[in-house]
Order: structure tokens, then sequence, then C-alpha cells
């Protein structure tokens, strides 16, 4: 149920000269500054195998579903999942950009958004594994931590509990990347941990790479299942010892935890699920240094709180390459890449670089021109990405006729702005028909939207 998303607003003003500083980013200045690590993140390739220009629209890709493709390119269409040829692209940027990366994540769903009967066990093999030699043909030696998508199964949203043909074949395309006790808890379940080790930190970061698609509301397999897989014990277990040996972590997912972005009261994955992830999250919030997720095509922030409102964690969803989104959504949905900067001594988050690709204009110039969107901390003037910085960032924003609002909604074309939070920290909470957050504490903010969603909650319009 996820393709809606934010397009990434055409129309930022941030230049060139800017990218490329700022790229460099070399301590600059008197004060030393901390040294900084980067990485990539890509989610929901999408990759629909049967687009294809032809003069019946209808049949420009299966993912249309019978709809007439709006205006396709050799890029792609908004009715349509990536081509080949739009993932490509995407890969050959991050490349060009020459960014000194030191892995990249990526956080699933390879397949397109067809019908079940048109995919099979096979073909979505196929696919994952397409999709993973593609990546490891432009960064052959990049360390690459990969997490499983609802569509990275058949039928799709189904993952079960124990292994099966699929996690068996996408744990063998992913050796490569990760070490045999990784691959030996994918079989079992579809998650991993492994450590990170870099030559420039102090300290190696572990990457937990969750199958949140256990906890997915369609997933029928898992339903009444306290512990699907024994993921949370599992999950528990790395954590404390993370804890002991005070490592840093990053999570890495695709359905994240929190609230959806177009339906306001509902969680992406089962409320029993989350509450459980949200407990755990807490407790370990020491540990855990970033989140990162995908899914919903929808760039957003979210911020965990504790118990007493302290924000404990930063999470990120990333948006998707594929352009796809419902026939009745007027607006465009560019596709994206982001590249995170992190502070190599602690693994916390410094910034954000959100990429995007003008999908018109490149299918038009028959030309692909990824550009930048925006950096985070420029665009909302913060320090960094620590949780007190967006939470800080969060009720500015919230504020009656903020002005960080008001300059950041100049930015745009047309934005809206959704934040999303607990109780009376977030004012705007009111305009979304006083959805109720429980357990899970949450700020979200979502990114602008080059036209408003059509939901009660949104704030201004052009
Ligand atoms: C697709 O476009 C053609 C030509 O404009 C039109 O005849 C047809 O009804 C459209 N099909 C759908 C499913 O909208
Ligand atoms: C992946 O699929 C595309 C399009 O279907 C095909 O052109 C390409 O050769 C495949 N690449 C790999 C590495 O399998
Ligand atoms: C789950 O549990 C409920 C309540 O005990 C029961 O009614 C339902 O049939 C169960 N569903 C499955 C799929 O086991
Ligand atoms: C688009 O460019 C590619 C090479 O970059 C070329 O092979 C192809 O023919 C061009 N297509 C059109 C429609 O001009
Ligand atoms: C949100 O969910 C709660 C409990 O699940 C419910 O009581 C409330 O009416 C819902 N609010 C809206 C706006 O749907
Ligand atoms: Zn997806
Ligand atoms: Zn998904």
């Amino acid at each position: 149920m996820e393709p809606r998303r934010g397009g990434r607003a055409a129309r930022l003003t941030l230049g060139l000269a800017l990218l490329c500083s700022a790229l460099e980013a070399a301590p600059a200045g008197p004060q030393p500054r901390s040294a900084v690590g980067k990485f990539w993140h890509v989610s929901d390739l999408h990759l629909d195998p049967t687009y294809h220009i032809t003069p019946d629209r209808t049949k420009v890709c299966s993912s249309s579903k019978g709809a007439n493709a709006s205006n396709p390119g050799p890029f792609g269409d908004f009715l349509c999942d990536s081509p080949y040829q739009l993932i490509l692209s995407a890969f050959a940027f991050m490349k060009d950009s020459k960014q000194q990366v030191s892995f990249m994540i990526w956080t699933g769903d390879s397949p397109p958004h067809v019908p079940v009967k048109e995919l099979s066990t096979k073909l979505v093999i196929s696919i994952i594994g397409n999709m993973s030699s593609t990546i490891r043909n432009f960064f052959p030696d990049l360390q690459v931590f990969p997490a499983l998508g609802n569509h990275d199964y058949w039928p799709q949203d189904q993952l079960p509990v124990t292994t099966s043909e699929v996690y068996n074949a996408v744990a063998d395309f992913w050796k490569p990347w990760l070490t045999d006790e990784a691959i030996s808890t994918f079989r079992k379940g579809g998650f991993y941990t492994q450590l990170f080790e870099s030559s420039d930190s102090s300290q190696p970061l572990r990457i937990i790479s969750l199958n949140t698609n256990l906890y997915y509301s369609p997933n029928s397999v898992t339903v009444n299942i306290t512990d699907p897989a024994n993921q949370f014990a599992w999950l528990e277990g790395i954590l404390e010892a993370c804890s002991q040996k005070e490592e840093k972590v990053y999570i890495i997912g695709h359905v994240p935890i929190g609230y959806l972005p177009y339906a306001r009261n509902t969680t992406a994955i089962r409320e029993y699920y989350n509450e459980r992830l949200v407990k755990i999250f807490r407790k370990y919030s020491s540990v855990i240094a970033g989140q990162f997720f995908g899914h919903t095509h929808r760039d957003s922030i979210m911020v965990l709180l504790d118990e007493e409102e302290k924000p404990v964690n930063s999470l990120f969803v990333a948006p998707a390459v594929t352009p796809v989104k419902n026939v009745w959504q007027m607006e465009s949905n560019n596709p994206g890449v982001r590249l995170y900067q992190y502070d190599l001594l602690d693994y916390s988050l410094l910034d954000l670089w959100q990429f995007y690709l003008d999908l018109r204009d490149a299918n038009k110039k028959n030309e692909s021109n990824w550009k930048l969107e925006y950096i985070l901390t420029k665009a909302y003037g913060i320090e960094d990405l620590k949780p007190e910085s967006l939470y800080e960032m969060a009720k500015q924003l919230s504020m009656p006729h903020s002005t960080l609002f008001e300059q950041y909604y100049s930015n745009f074309i047309v934005p809206t702005l959704f934040l999303h939070g607990s109780g009376n920290v977030l004012k705007q909470e009111s305009w979304c028909g006083g959805a109720d957050v429980t357990a899970a504490r949450f700020i979200t903010s979502w990114r602008p939207l080059d036209v408003p969603l059509k939901c009660s909650c949104q704030r201004h319009r052009i």
C-alpha cells in the first residue's frame, strides 16, 4: 500500500555551487571539526521489466495496471514502476558523484507493483538478483547493507517466519556483502546483524537489518504470533550486548515504525509490534545512532521520544527510486536517492543530502540530470541530525506563524508539511483531526509534495 508519496519538489533554490562546496566537506576554518563519514541510502527500486515505449499507452508497463501511461519516456512514467534505465541512471549518478562513501544501505522492494498472479517466486528472485548484481556492477568494492521489503517475496507481503526459497536465494545474492553469521540468520528469518569496521573510525559500527515485513499488517503468516521468527528476542539480545560493549548501532529496515503519512491514525506495522519495537528502541536508545527505512515512498523524519518526552532517536524514511503513483494523484513523484553524513567518532548523524531526478525533464531531453534537492541542516537551519536538533526543528516548525516554517514553505512549489506528534507537543496536531498518538510518541514531519495531499490535515497551499 505504499505507492503514494511526496515528490521531490523541483524548485528548491539550492545552487550547484553550494552543492560542490559543501560536498567537499573539508574541515574548514580554524577550529578542528570532527571527521565526517558518508553513506548512500537507496530504497524501493521497484524494477518493472515490462516497461517499454509503445503507442498503446495501456501497454507501456504492467505496473500501470491497465491505465494509460501519462507521458512515458526513456526514464519512466509516473504511472509506472522503474524502467531499468532509470535505475541505471540513479546508480550512475551516485558513482559519478565520486562521493567517498564508507557503505550503502538499501532498504528493499525490488519487484514491481503488479497483481500477484503476474509474478512468481522465480520472477521475484530473479528481480532481486538483478538489482543485487546491478548494484555490485556499479560499486564492486563497496560494502552494501541490504534489507528485505514486503515486495521482495511471493506472494507479496507474506514473508515467512522460517527459512524459505526466497530467503535462501537472496542470501546467496548477498553473500558478497555479508558475513557467514549474518547469512545464516538471514536464511532463517530474513534479518541479520553485522559489524562495519572502518580504518577511519576508532570503533566499529553495528548494522542491524530488521525484517519488519514480519510485522506488516497485510502479512497474514504472522497473525497472532507474539514474536515472529523470534526477531524481538534476537534484537534485544544484540542490543543488550551492544550496550555492554558500547557499540553504536544503525537500524535499517523496510517498513518503518510509527504512523503512516497518508493515514493519520494507522501504524505501518501492527500496533502491538509497533509498541514492542518502540519499547525496545527506547530502552536501547543510547546505542542506536540512527534508524533508516523505506516503503512509504515518502521523504519523512521521525523523532522517538522517551517516556519523559525527551528526544532519544532520529528516524528517517527515504523516498523511492520508482516514480510510480496512483492515477488519482495529480502531482509528480520524482525519483530520489540520498547521502548521509555522520560523525566518524560516534556515528551520530550530521546531515543528509537529498537528490532527485526531474523525470519530465529527463524524458524530454533523453538525458538524466540528477540534482540536489536540499541539504537538511541548511533547509531548516539546524546544527545536525541528532534527536535534540530534529525535535527543536519540529517544535519551531509547529509554532503558529513560525518564520522557519514560512521560510521553508516559500522554498517549495506547493508545500504541505505534516507534523505528527505526541499530545500537546505539536500544535498542528489539531489540524489533523485530533489524531491521537498512543504509546509510540513520534514527531513526524513530511517533506513537501508539489501538490497537497487529499488529506484533512494539509496546511497551506499556494
Ligand atoms: C487510453 O487512451 C486511449 C486514447 O486516448 C483511450 O481511447 C483509452 O480509453 C484510454 N484507456 C484507458 C484505460 O484510460
Ligand atoms: C536486469 O534486467 C534488465 C531489464 O530487464 C536487463 O536489461 C539486464 O540485463 C538485467 N541485468 C542483470 C545484471 O541481470
Ligand atoms: C487469531 O486469534 C484470534 C483470537 O484468539 C482468533 O479469533 C483468530 O482466528 C486467530 N487467527 C489466526 C489466523 O490464527
Ligand atoms: C536517447 O539516448 C540514447 C543514448 O544515450 C540513444 O541510444 C537513444 O536513441 C536516444 N533516444 C531518443 C529517442 O533520442
Ligand atoms: C485514532 O485511533 C484511536 C484508537 O485506535 C481512535 O479512538 C480514534 O478515534 C482514531 N482517530 C481518528 C481521527 O481516526
Ligand atoms: Zn515500495
Ligand atoms: Zn514496501
